[in-house]
């Protein structure tokens, strides 16, 4: 038997080096036990070196460097057997990630998903508060309860949204402390630890009684979509009894018979959803997260139907847009307008946004000529589209280029790769990724531009087909 310790439960590093080394060595799965420890990585008795990739002659796809990533973050002991499982049968079928039949590898999406839902709701429901530090600056500090490994793998996401900000995220296995310029960690913490009394951004509690809805009230959808445990850390959630108790007032004034409730359930839940759209558009009104607002004329929101099934997340608006405040409404809104026709879909029955909201340009003489947002303008700007997607709840998303993919998946996507099929975004909706309309734009040779756009028709056409498959 080989055991191999690992020194943390997040050890993925540890975990694929030590794996390449059994796959080298033909360990089959059932003679190795994998076991965490304090201990360093105690990796192996037998064979303390892990060959190069290339060594074991086995390249291991990609599909399952991805699954492993997120997968090897959940609570589940068996979590990093299981993936040397899956690994070790890919040397005979490369392509059995694709098989969502089989029981080992829906069992390990299962678990990647859980991850990922879990990493969206420490990024959604965390929130800090402020305490004097002995120096008399401020130190933002939250209080989180992770479902899973996920605190230091979201921590570069919490660095790069307050870089500029001391902050602690206290949990109860680690702790994570920003200084401006360094990332430490810390034991795991207590409840009592953080700080209690109001939240740093105090616009929560408006907006989230604006979109509390009391005749959507089911504590079971809530549950799932906040779980209980965070309730307590999040301070619009102090509001819940008071707007619980007027809520059966107002909705013994709403429901008349079973079918009104079904009618009226959804006009309300729009009347909300309308409310807390608006107040999270005037709120980007006046967006300072990044230095974008500054030669900007205003921020470019969303439009678009609230119900929309298609969200389409373009870059950041042009010239034109900045003017009239609209996205696409410029040179690459105008082939936009002509594919979606072409595929068949409304732009009226769609939404469209962008992935930042301010036009980013440099000025040549008169002109403003477009200059690409960068990854931080990007992660800045995340906040936005995170919370359309939130209130509006897509059917799919659909990323047109680098910039929208980028913002959505939090992470850099190649386009030619990935284009053209259902994606899962890390928030566990549905996506697909296609061209950016100015790409068309911008090829010279007219067989080319042709050629391409109706390949951008067809992506958007198999977009909309795939909603009936998520
Ligand atoms: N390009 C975009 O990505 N968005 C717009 O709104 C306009 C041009």
């Amino acid at each position: 038997m080989r055991t191999v310790t690992l020194s943390a439960p997040d050890d993925i590093d540890a975990w694929r080096s030590a794996a390449r080394a059994l796959i080298a060595d033909h360990v089959a799965p059932d003679r190795v036990v994998w076991q965490m420890g304090d201990a360093p990585a105690d990796l192996f008795a037998e064979a303390p070196t892990a060959p190069p990739a290339s060594s074991t002659g086995f390249r291991v796809p990609r599909a399952f460097l991805s699954l492993a990533d997120d997968a090897a973050l959940h609570r589940d002991p068996q979590r990093f057997a299981l993936l040397y499982t899956l690994l070790w049968r890919l040397r005979d079928a490369p392509r059995l990630t694709d098989d969502h039949a089989d029981p080992l590898v829906r069992r390990l999406e299962e678990l990647a998903k859980a991850v990922r839902r879990d990493i969206h709701k420490m990024r959604a429901f965390l929130r800090f508060r402020s305490v004097e530090e002995p120096d008399g600056a401020t130190r933002y500090v939250a209080w989180f309860e992770p479902g899973h490994h996920i605190v230091r793998a979201n921590a570069a996401f919490f660095v790069n949204r307050f870089a500029s900000m001391r902050w602690s995220i206290l949990t109860p296995e680690i702790s994570l402390h920003w200084n401006g310029a360094a990332l430490t960690q810390g034991p795991g913490a207590a409840r009592t630890d953080a700080p209690d009394g109001d939240p740093v951004e105090e616009v929560w509690t408006t907006y989230y009684a604006s979109i509390f809805n009391p005749a959507r009230v089911k504590v079971g959808a809530m549950l799932k979509e906040m779980p209980r445990k965070y309730w307590k850390n999040m301070p619009e959630t102090a509001l819940v009894p008071q707007l619980l108790a007027t809520a059966q007032a107002r909705e013994s004034g709403m429901i008349a018979t079973a079918q009104d409730r079904v009618d009226t359930d959804r006009v309300a839940a729009g009347g909300n959803v309308a409310a807390a759209w608006a107040a999270l558009r005037d709120e980007a009104a006046g967006c300072t997260r990044c230095p974008l607002y500054r030669p900007a004329t205003q921020t470019v929101f969303g439009e678009g139907p609230l119900d929309a099934p298609l969200m389409f997340v373009g870059e950041q608006p042009g010239d034109q847009e900045d003017l009239a405040g609209r996205p696409f409404v410029g040179p690459a809104g105008q082939v936009f307008d002509r594919a979606i026709a072409d595929a068949g879909i409304e732009r009226a029955a769609a939404y469209v946004t962008n992935a930042v909201k301010h036009f980013k340009f440099e000025p040549r003489g008169r002109r403003r000529i477009h200059a690409k947002p960068d990854a931080g303008e990007i992660d800045a700007c995340r906040w936005w589209i995170e919370q359309e997607r939130l209130l509006l709840r897509p059917r799919m998303t659909i990323a047109l280029g680098a910039t929208a993919a980028r913002s959505l998946f939090g992470r850099a996507m190649t386009i030619g790769r990935e284009r053209g099929r259902v994606q899962t975004l890390p928030d566990g909706g549905a996506a697909w990724i296609t061209v950016h309309p100015s790409y068309l734009l911008r090829l010279p040779d007219p067989a080319a531009k042709e050629a391409e756009y109706a390949k951008f028709v067809e992506d958007l056409k198999g977009a909309q087909a795939a909603i009936a498959h998520v």
